[in-house]
């Protein structure tokens, strides 16, 4: 069977990507054996593994969901919902709510946006719905606030204790108000390891559960992911390892050619949010210490409409990594039209699936000559068991990427900023030194 594959070829030298080889084996040396910053959240390393035992618990709680509900809400913010979302989008229908899919996933707690809250409160009327809470500190203001919201509904449309048995929360297991909450009501939980960080929790229970509720196939996720673990561990060689590979790559751009912007880019629209899920990955993980590749992303052809001029020509502070697929799931072969008045006859007999890859080939030529650097990671289709090799890849070449930078890729201090402003403003106890001075400046 094939793997993912990762190039650099269009982008940088062979000489460049080399000369970071030792770095490289530092950095995996340091996630093996944990003597690196943030060696305390290592717990993703070999979660392919490590989850096995809990996939039947966690599958029987997603039939028991599925058989219930018409809608399942996530609820969760960051490393808690993107994900799921990630991996629902890339391997569900675009359509599937128009489909009736049943049951529907949809998101809260991602926002606090009052009317969202009232339209998914409204579409939740008279539905028979289920929750899934997932925070891992379980003190995050936005999940928190949606839970309240739904649970109430919830409780006033079913009663209390039928309410109970529609609401799983994934907390940690001892600290934090959603746990608090948990135990006292009785809800089934699930736990999230003190060592796994919420970016890179996919893997757990965190991104499992909503995706065998999507109807997925959990486990193939997993063998995926652990696959990538054999690829992209410690005992390939670097220059087999697309994990050492792509670091490595992103690393020389960055520091020795001045690219201070990647974007991922897709030509496949279900894989939108696999770049959401990316960009907080790479972004919590390298952003700090006045450092770090800032993570965008475009979906193509889409973006190619309205960032393509940019890309092509603006300031050339860029590279590209293209995820690009080489199967498309589906089959839909171009017709032939008589009166052609359209003009595209020449067209006839293919399917939409090779334009697609001709319009990814001329836009990689084109962005190479416009000074752009291509990379490319080549995915054989869009599965489940690809899909977990992609998020495995994506996260080993995080940690490594992240040691070779010299930062923390554990920590997220950067975000507490915006929660102490928030706090003071709301006037939450505890704050009253902060809102005073806070105040003070508006
Ligand atoms: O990666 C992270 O740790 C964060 O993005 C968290 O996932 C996010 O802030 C949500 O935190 P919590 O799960 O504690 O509610």
């Amino acid at each position: 069977m094939k793997d993912i594959q990762f190039s650099y070829a269009k982008a940088v030298s062979t000489e460049a990507v080399q000369a970071y080889k030792t770095q490289v084996a530092n950095a995996q040396e340091q996630l093996v054996n944990g003597t690196g910053l943030g060696n305390d959240f290592l717990g993703w390393m070999n979660l392919p593994s490590d989850i096995r035992p809990q996939l039947e618990d966690i599958q029987a709680t997603a039939n028991l969901l599925r058989k219930e509900c018409e809608v399942i809400v996530c609820i969760g913010i960051g490393g808690s919902y993107l994900g799921a979302k990630a991996v629902i989008d890339a391997l569900t229908s675009s359509f599937a709510w128009l489909e009736g899919e049943k049951p529907a996933i949809v998101y809260a707690g991602q926002n606090i946006g009052e009317d969202y809250l009232y339209e998914l409160q409204t579409l939740l009327k008279n539905k028979k719905f289920g929750i899934i809470s997932i925070s891992k500190s379980g003190t995050t203001t936005e999940p928190a606030l949606a839970f309240r919201l739904l649970k109430t509904q919830l409780e006033e449309q079913q009663g209390k204790e039928a309410a109970k048995q529609l609401i799983v929360c994934i907390t940690d297991a001892k600290k934090g108000a959603l746990r608090t909450l948990a135990t006292q009501e009785g809800y089934k939980t699930y736990v999230i390891e003190d060592n796994i960080g919420g970016r890179f929790s996919v893997l757990s229970p965190v991104g499992l559960l909503p995706i065998a509720c999507a109807g997925l196939d959990i486990l193939a996720l997993i063998d995926g992911a652990e696959r990538m673990m054999q690829v992209c561990g410690i005992d390939t060689p670097f220059e087999e390892n697309p994990a050492a590979q792509y670091a490595a790559a992103r690393n020389s751009l960055y520091a020795e050619e001045g690219k201070k912007i990647e974007l991922l880019v897709n030509y496949h629209p279900k894989l939108h949010n696999i770049s959401e899920w990316w960009k907080q990955l790479y972004g919590e993980s390298e952003g700090k210490d006045g450092k770090g590749i800032f993570p965008a992303s475009v979906d193509f052809t889409t973006d190619l409409h309205s960032m393509g001029q940019y890309i092509q020509d603006g300031e050339r502070h860029l590279f590209e990594t293209v995820i690009s697929v080489e199967q498309a799931q589906h089959t839909v072969p171009f017709p032939h039209d008589k009166a052609n008045l359209d003009g595209l006859n020449f067209l006839a007999g293919k399917r939409v699936d090779e334009v697609n890859k001709m319009a990814e080939l001329g836009t990689m030529i084109a962005h190479i000559d416009g000074g752009v650097p291509n990379m490319k990671i080549t995915i054989p289709t869009l599965n489940e068991y690809y899909i977990g090799q992609l998020l495995y890849f994506f996260e080993r070449a995080c940690g490594i990427s992240g040691y070779i930078l010299g930062v923390n890729p554990f920590n997220q201090p950067g975000v507490e900023a915006y929660k102490k402003n928030m706090f003071a403003l709301l006037d939450k106890p505890g704050y009253e030194a902060e809102s005073a001075a806070i105040k003070a400046r508006l």
